[in-house]
């Protein structure tokens, strides 16, 4: 765990109740209220539930049971037919046709709006279109795109006809997309020129036909043009978005699918070199994310609702398309990036769209903290009535700075905490009635039921550090590991008997509140993004001239963590400043620029204890040029410290 965290998390003590302004108009207006809900929702989950999805889901065909628990497996509603694509569109259309779903700009200033009706159109023509290019319901469609509102649109579409989609984060390198592809089966990419990045056009379809060599059992290419950049094109394989979909008939009926019906894959990194493709199915995920949109973001009619995640990540299937579009909000989307042509840029764009509610991460707010006040000054930000941000432990001197400086002092902020595993947010502040205190995450939400255990799965006392589990299955929680049922059971449900094991490190204070540590686990948290220090070693291990690897993390002040890499050459004599660059580009080849190692440090040997287990331990504090602590008994061979001491100065 991160003793920093810890530290600074047991000094606070500011704590600040709702503004009186935001309470009056909220969903939830008091910590009795939310108490009564909590409890009761967790008295009976199975009524609660199925209430809930009942009163905020439109239901085919009704469910005739909410939960079937045969432990670690859940079904949810089953006997129910819905379909996800007409839950966050053509419900909508009597009352809010005319409303924007999503008001879109791109990094250039390009701009454009969809109203529910116009959106609704766009996944109408998108879904003849897969279906009229073969894909079937239960078929994987792989989506490698810009944030431009033809992503939100295919996701959507992908749900109407029942097939899955893989969204892979358009900063993912060529074999990771490929590995991604290959690991889901997909039959059709669908993918754009390129996309704009702090002026630059990233070369998207490139990249593709790269993936489609290294794995080519996709059938077809769905090209969105974007920047208008020449591409290669094959002919019998790619097809324009343009020439297809745009021209595809606007008429399409969703039919229901059952409850359990696979609506995605999305690809995360655990404590193994290979990504998990954690499967979320239908109802279960919709009811998680549009219960908790409506009350953690306090949804209303006139909101102007910004999360600056990227659809590529859970944080926008979950909180960009999914929750806010079956609650019939309306969107922003941008695709750039903060700080082109200026380090102002989304202040700019939130004075000039009227956003209300603005989702963003702790590393952003530590760049923006960075940039200094002169890029937010002149902006008007009186349009923001509710802030929050998700990915990683937020430190107070962050959350104080959001909030003073970004909401004026009048915008509750929710820190959220939730997982790709978990769907949708387990712990968060009802803005409306929490109070709130920097660095933590506060309650459950309606329905969840967290717990921090000993390593013998016992409850811990209040202010104890260890475990953090959820004792209760959950409508939008993972259903398994895409065809690794058996890493499904052993990574999330093996630790503790019948307790979800979250990964990550925790303590409750005396109020109820949770204080979220960070992962326990060799996964490390860069910029909000989950990384295995193992992918990272394995990338660099396929480098003819390494030959051993180890990969830590390093605190950082933007990122939260960087990434440090320990390596061991065949030949210690070729460890030059030209290797070590080449040694980052390979990393960045095989992972993407997101796993860009920040330092590579050669060195003779790796510490091992005397049973060969690498000392990671001893390699964070020798990262972070602090003197290694603790028992050093078991290291094998001690000069090493002292040789690694000497190659990391
Ligand atoms: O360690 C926790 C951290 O991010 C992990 C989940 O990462 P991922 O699946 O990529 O999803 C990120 C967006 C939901 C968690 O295990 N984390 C996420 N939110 C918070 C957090 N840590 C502390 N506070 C949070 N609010």
């Amino acid at each position: 765990m991160n003793d920093h965290h810890i530290k600074t998390v047991l000094s606070e003590s500011r704590e600040f109740p709702p503004p009186e302004a935001f309470q009056s108009r909220a969903h939830i207006q008091s910590m009795e209220a939310y108490e009564t809900l909590w409890k009761a929702s967790c008295d009976d989950p199975e009524r609660f539930w199925g209430e809930q999805a009942k009163n905020l889901l439109h239901w085919q065909e009704d469910f005739t049971q909410v939960l079937d628990w045969k432990a670690p497996y859940a079904r949810w509603f089953d006997g129910g037919k819905l379909n996800v694509s007409e839950n966050c569109l053509d419900r909508h259309l009597d009352k809010l046709g005319d409303k924007p779903a999503i008001i879109w700009e791109g990094e250039p200033g390009d701009k454009a709006t969809y109203t529910y009706r116009e959106l609704h159109q766009a996944v109408c023509r998108c879904a003849n279109a897969l279906s009229d290019m073969g894909i079937q319901a239960g078929d994987t469609v792989s989506l490698y795109m810009p944030m431009i509102p033809e992503l939100a649109i295919a996701v959507l579409a992908c749900a109407r006809i029942g097939a899955i989609h893989s969204v892979v984060f358009a900063g993912f390198s060529a074999e990771a997309l490929a590995e991604r592809n290959r690991d889901a089966s997909a039959k059709l990419v669908i993918t754009a020129d390129a996309l704009w990045r702090r002026g630059n056009e990233l070369a998207l379809k490139d990249t593709v036909d790269e993936a489609l060599r290294i794995y080519d059992k996709v059938d077809k290419v769905l090209v969105v043009r974007r920047t208008g950049r020449s591409i290669n094109w094959d002919s019998g394989r790619d097809h324009w978005w343009h020439d297809t979909v745009e021209k595809a008939n606007a008429d399409h009926k969703a039919q229901g699918f059952p409850s359990e019906q696979a609506l995605f894959i999305l690809y995360t990194s655990g404590s193994t070199g290979k990504p998990k493709g954690i499967l979320h199915t239908s109802a279960g995920y919709l009811l998680g994310t549009t219960l908790s949109s409506r009350y953690i973001f306090d949804l209303k009619d006139d909101d102007v609702y910004w999360c600056t995640a990227d659809v590529g990540w859970i944080t926008g299937h979950s909180y960009v398309v999914y929750g806010p579009l079956s609650n019939g909000a309306t969107i922003f989307m941008y695709e750039g990036a903060p700080d082109f042509p200026h380090q102002g840029r989304f202040w700019e764009l939130i004075e000039r769209y009227k956003i209300s509610i603005f989702y963003t991460a702790p590393t952003a707010i530590r760049a923006f903290m960075k940039w200094g006040e002169d890029a937010i000054e002149p902006f008007d930000l009186s349009s923001l009535r509710l802030l929050g941000t998700v990915g990683e432990p937020i430190n107070p001197e962050a959350w104080m700075w959001f909030r003073e400086t970004i909401g004026k002092d009048k915008c509750p902020i929710v820190d959220t905490w939730w997982q790709t595993e978990t769907g949708s947010i387990m712990i968060s502040p009802l803005p409306g009635a929490t109070p709130t205190v920097p660095g933590t995450a506060t309650k459950p939400f309606f329905g969840i039921q967290p717990d921090i255990v000993d390593q013998d799965g016992q409850s811990l006392a209040d202010n104890q550090g260890g475990y953090l589990v959820i004792r209760k299955p959950w409508p939008s929680m993972l259903r398994t590991i895409h065809g690794d049922s058996e890493r499904y059971e052993k990574t999330y449900w093996s630790h503790f008997k019948s307790l979800y094991f979250t990964g990550d490190g925790a303590r409750r204070d005396e109020k109820g509140n949770f204080w979220i540590m960070g992962r326990i686990d060799d996964v490390l948290n860069v910029a909000g993004h989950r990384l295995s220090t193992m992918e990272i070693e394995s990338a660099l291990v396929s480098h003819p001239h390494v030959a051993e690897a180890a990969v830590v993390g390093k605190a950082d002040d933007v990122k939260g963590q960087a990434i440090a890499c320990f390596v061991t050459l065949h030949d210690h004599e070729l460890g030059d400043p030209a290797l070590n660059q080449s040694l980052k580009d390979h990393v960045v080849q095989h992972i993407g620029a997101l796993a860009r190692p920040e330092t590579i440090i050669f060195t003779k040997a790796l510490p091992k204890t005397r049973s060969g287990k690498i000392m990671r331990r001893l390699l964070r504090d020798v990262a972070a040029g602090e003197e290694a602590q603790g028992d050093m008994t078991t290291l094998e061979d001690s000069s090493i410290l002292e040789d690694l001491k000497e190659s990391s100065a």
